[in-house]
Formats: C-alpha cells, structure tokens, sequence
C-alpha cells in the first residue's frame, strides 16, 4: 500500500470541488472543502514504515530533499564567509530596561551585497546568557521600536507612497510603526533577548528583487529547484544564528525562530532545515507554511504561486492545478520539527491562512512526537477561541484579525518558559 492509501481523511463532499482548486484561488466555504488524502508521515516514499527513530532520521533527510525539490527549492550548501561587525551597543536602552546592540553581517565574498542588520535587545537584568527569539521583520528595524537613533533602513521597502515608504524607500513616519507586533519590554522583562532583521536585506519582496539579494550569488535561476524568497529568508535566519552564536550574552541552544505570515513560512523551513533552532513558532503562517495544501479552504497553492511568484521553487507551480499530485503535505514539515517544541497560532479573523488547515498541520505531527516518547498537540479537538491547547505542539485560534498582538507574544513567552529554558 502506498502511504496515501495509508491515511485517509475524508470530509463530506458537498460541493462540485474537491483537492484544492478552485477558480477564483480561494474558498471561505466549509460545505466546499471536498475530500483529500494525506500523505502518511510514517510511511516513507517506498511504502515502508518508519518505525524507530533512526527509520525517523533517515525519512526525515528524504523529507527535507522532498520539500527542497518540489516546495521551498533547494537551499545552497555552499558555506559563506561571514564578517560579523558590531555597529552600536547601547547599554541603557529601552529606559534601562534593556542593552541594544546593532549588529552587521557582511558577506566577505561578495561585497556587492548588503550586509544583513541585526537588531538586538538583551535584558539588562541578566548575569547569565539569556535564550533569544529570532525573526526577521516587515518594514526595517526602524519600525519595530519607536527609539529615534535606529538608523532608518536603506532599503527597498514594499509601497511606493504608503505609510512605511516613498518610492520604495524607508520614511521617517515608519519609525515604530510596528512596536505593537513587537513587545520587546514585555519580552526582555521575562529575561529573553529579541533578535530581529528587515527580511528585505535577504530578498527585497517583489518578483525580481532576487537580483539585489542573496541569490543574485548563491542558486541556479534555470533550475525547477531553484530556491525562492522563502528559502532565502529562511536561510538569512540561518546567518543571523551563526552570529548568536558568537555572542557571549546569548545562549545559543536556546533560539527560537520566530515569523508571522510569509515570514512565518520562513520561519518554519529555516527551522526545519537547521536543527540548531531550539523551537518553532509559526504565527499565521498559513498556506505555503502550517496550513496542509490539499485542504482546500482559505488561499491556494494556485493562488499563492500567482500572486507571489518568486516565494517558491519554481517546480512548486507545476501543482497549482493538481495539489493533491504533491508527494508531501504540510504537516510533514511541521514534523520535520520534532521532537523540538512547536507553536501554531491563528486568527479566527484571518480565514484566509485557513486556522482549521493550519491546527490539523499540527496536529498531524504527532505521531513523531510520539516517535519520541512525547505529546505533540495531545487532543484532536479544534479548540474555541483564545483557548490554546497542546503539550510538546501548541495551538491556539485567537480572536481578531491577521496580526501579531500581545496575546500572540504571552502565549509564546509561557511556551519558551515551559519548554525552551
Ligand atoms: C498574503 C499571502 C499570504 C501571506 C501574507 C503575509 O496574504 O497571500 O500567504 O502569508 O500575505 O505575509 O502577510
């Protein structure tokens, strides 16, 4: 038997759609969901068991291989020359709460690209080297806290004549625009470091942004595997560990990769591929990221490949129109976690990353968890809102909108003390 004979999840099929696709990318309708078989996460590609976790191991790399081909692309082994440079350090930041420091990664080898700028807070308080959450941001460090001596990013930035940006370029009205998302006193308060970096000095967002980023150097643009944006994100994540883990103020076992939507997606892959990730969390990350592809609720692999054709693989296009042809679905890569701890979060005002898709991600992971002698989520029940569930794997549907508020962050910090410290 095959591994999709193996596990079956069959939905009522009430509408004339079923595996995913619909015309217009998208579906807000339960009735229409259809039916869909996942693939089995303990059945390897030759319709073998895994049973141990060495079968585990060993599954896990074809995994990995299988998500690099026909997903994210693959992500270059080539290793990097690094130049960590530090540019500020401020030892009463934050009111005194916090030390900031300003770190650049420059790529010695190819000076044409601009370094990634790290932006560190430390909790003040502390003697000893702290965990950190590490994610990369929207719109430039500058937005991220209101302190007016961030310099302000340089570089392309989404919007031609929105709040963040004119023509392209960092405004000063963005300074802090995104605090909220980002509650660092509440974060170093609790004794966690926050490192974070505009996503765009990776890849600046847009389809041909590549050209002024990492894989301008690094990737084969006539490949079907080629990486994408998301693997570059992700990879730029990778980068900035390399640098915790030179910093004697951070410990660097314990680094949570961090993202919200599509760096939420990134958030994921970095840390599916780097097992130096202490833990997970993917907060409405949605299709492309929690959310399993042949549910077809919310946005679509069609969808998404269209409206963000650079995000992806290029072979990842080739299932716009027939997702359930995919040799694997998200909950795998979920799995591909394991046995670190893993937080999934949604919105129930954010059905377009499709909550139930993005729960049942998590929830099918357990059987690896189980591998390892531990609970994953521990119940198949959808919880009520702002009810989070789960031991080892976290879920929780929040109320409100597509966004990261300070529910979102209580919820992650309680997980860090829980499972990461
Ligand atoms: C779009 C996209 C999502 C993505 C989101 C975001 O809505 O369709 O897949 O997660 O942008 O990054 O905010």
């Amino acid at each position: 038997m095959t591994r999709f004979l193996l596990l079956a999840i069959l939905i009522l099929l009430s509408g004339p759609i079923a595996n995913g696709q619909g015309p217009e990318g998208y579906n807000y309708d339960e009735a229409k969901v259809g039916t869909y078989t996942l693939p089995d996460l303990l059945v390897n590609t030759k319709g073998k068991p895994v049973k141990t976790k060495a079968d585990w191991r060993n599954w896990r790399a074809e995994l990995l291989k299988l998500f690099a081909e026909n997903v994210y692309g693959q992500t270059p082994a080539k290793s990097v020359k690094l130049r960590f440079q530090t540019t500020s350090v401020d030892e009463s930041a934050l009111n005194g709460l916090a030390v900031r420091k300003q770190v650049s990664i420059f790529f010695v080898d190819y000076p044409q690209l601009p370094p990634i700028d790290v932006l560190i807070y430390f909790p003040k308080a502390s003697t000893k080297p702290v965990p950190v959450f590490l994610g990369l941001n929207f719109c430039g460090n500058h937005c991220v806290t209101a302190e007016a001596d961030i310099p302000l990013s340089t570089r392309w930035m989404m919007g031609e004549n929105s709040d963040v940006s004119n023509n392209n370029k960092a405004t000063e009205k963005a300074r802090g625009m995104q605090v909220r998302r980002w509650p660092i006193d509440m974060i170093v308060k609790r004794g966690y470091a926050l490192a974070t970096a505009y996503y765009g000095d990776i890849e600046p967002d847009y389809p041909q942004g590549w050209h002024t980023g990492i894989r301008s150097v690094l990737g084969d643009t006539t490949k079907a595997n080629n990486w994408g944006a998301i693997g570059a994100w992700a990879w730029g994540m990778s980068r900035i560990l390399d640098y915790l883990q030179t910093d004697p103020a951070i410990d660097a076992k314990r680094v949570i990769s961090i993202g919200h939507s599509r760096i939420g997606k990134a958030a994921v892959w970095a840390g599916a591929q780097d097992e130096r990730f202490a833990a997970v969390i993917a907060n409405e990350s949605g299709e492309g990221g929690a959310a399993l592809a042949r549910r077809y609720y919310g946005e679509t692999v069609e969808r998404l490949n269209t409206s963000f054709p650079h995000w992806f693989a290029p072979r990842y296009k080739a299932y716009n129109k027939r997702v359930a042809d995919l040799p694997v679905d998200q909950h795998e890569l979920l799995a591909l976690v394991a046995p670190r701890p893993l937080y999934v979060a949604s919105a129930d005002g954010d059905q377009w990353s499709d909550p139930k898709g993005e729960f049942l991600g998590a929830l099918h992971t357990e059987p690896v968890y189980q591998l390892y002698g531990k609970t994953g989520l521990g119940t198949t029940v959808f919880p009520a809102v702002n009810q989070p569930v789960g031991q080892t794997v976290r879920y929780h549907d929040r109320t409100g909108k597509h966004d990261v508020t300070d529910y979102d962050w209580e919820q992650y910090l309680r997980f860090a003390d829980e499972l990461v410290r």
